[in-house]
């Protein structure tokens, strides 16, 4: 039995190469060793200012991968023409800003739907599936959902934050908003992703949600494979993502 398709975003083996400036260690090389031990996709995020993966790297990335891309992107029109360029197999929209240490909340899809349903169509039509990572809201879900969006991620932070803080029941208050999201989504429709502070714990727990198509998870992932290595960082967060889902489908 497995469960949700397994993202891994290699963003952080480029934040490490760009602490001294050189070549290493190549997110590419990450890609390819992560390809090699499982991962059914790769997800990479082109921020605006560059301080993880860089323009050279979605090259490389779309040349070497045979699995596919995930690109991420904030709403722009330099984005979007890169995304064009390249046309991925896939790109997930975020809200960025340049102040930030990673992506904070989710998309405001509903109160920003004209232009972004605007600035998805073309992605679409170049063949790319457009992805919104949003909140588990039913108003962002509603909202992505009428911009002809055909997959959302929702947005886990909160829920891993509450989860590490030992607040159990804001853990349990979160992780209801996404069961609900996920269901509100699917019935859409639309294809849900999840993702953003994932852990063992905390993958296993998300993967037991009905229908969960994706998860998405880079800096755990990356931060735990200087202790253990990155392929068997990706066996055991696999093996969680597993059991999680076999135990969702016993309880239902
Ligand atoms: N999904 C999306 C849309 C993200 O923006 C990020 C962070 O770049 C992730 C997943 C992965 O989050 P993390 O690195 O915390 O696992």
């Amino acid at each position: 039995m497995t469960g949700p398709r397994f993202g891994v975003n290699i963003d952080h083996v480029a934040t490490i190469r760009n602490a001294r400036g050189g070549a290493a260690p190549d997110p590419v090389r990450a890609a390819l060793l992560a390809e090699k031990a499982g991962a059914d996709g790769i997800t990479a995020h082109l921020r605006e200012d560059r301080r993880h993966i860089g323009d050279a790297d979605i090259e490389a990335l779309m040349a070497a991968l045979t699995v596919p891309l995930n690109f991420e992107m904030a709403a722009t029109q330099e984005m979007q023409t890169i995304a064009l360029r390249h046309r991925p197999h896939a790109v997930c929209i975020v809200p960025e800003k340049r102040e930030e240490r990673t992506t904070e909340g989710g998309l405001g899809v509903a109160q920003d739907d004209n232009r972004l349903a605007g600035f998805i169509a073309p992605l679409r039509e170049a063949g790319c599936r457009v992805s919104m990572f949003i909140e588990a809201d039913p108003a962002q879900i509603e909202a992505s959902k009428r911009i002809g969006a055909p997959v959302i991620e929702l947005h886990t932070g909160n829920f891993c934050d509450a989860h590490l803080a030992g607040e159990t029941e804001r853990r349990d208050r979160e992780l209801a908003r996404l069961v609900e999201g996920v269901q509100i989504g699917t019935e859409a429709g639309l294809e849900v992703h999840l993702g953003h502070g994932l852990d063992f714990e905390t993958a296993r727990m998300v993967s037991s949600i009905p229908d969960v198509a994706e998860l998405n998870i880079g800096h755990f992932l990356i931060g735990e494979s200087v202790f253990i290595g990155l392929e068997e960082a990706m066996r055991r967060m696999r093996s969680a993502m597993d059991e999680g889902y076999a135990e969702g489908r016993t309880a239902a």
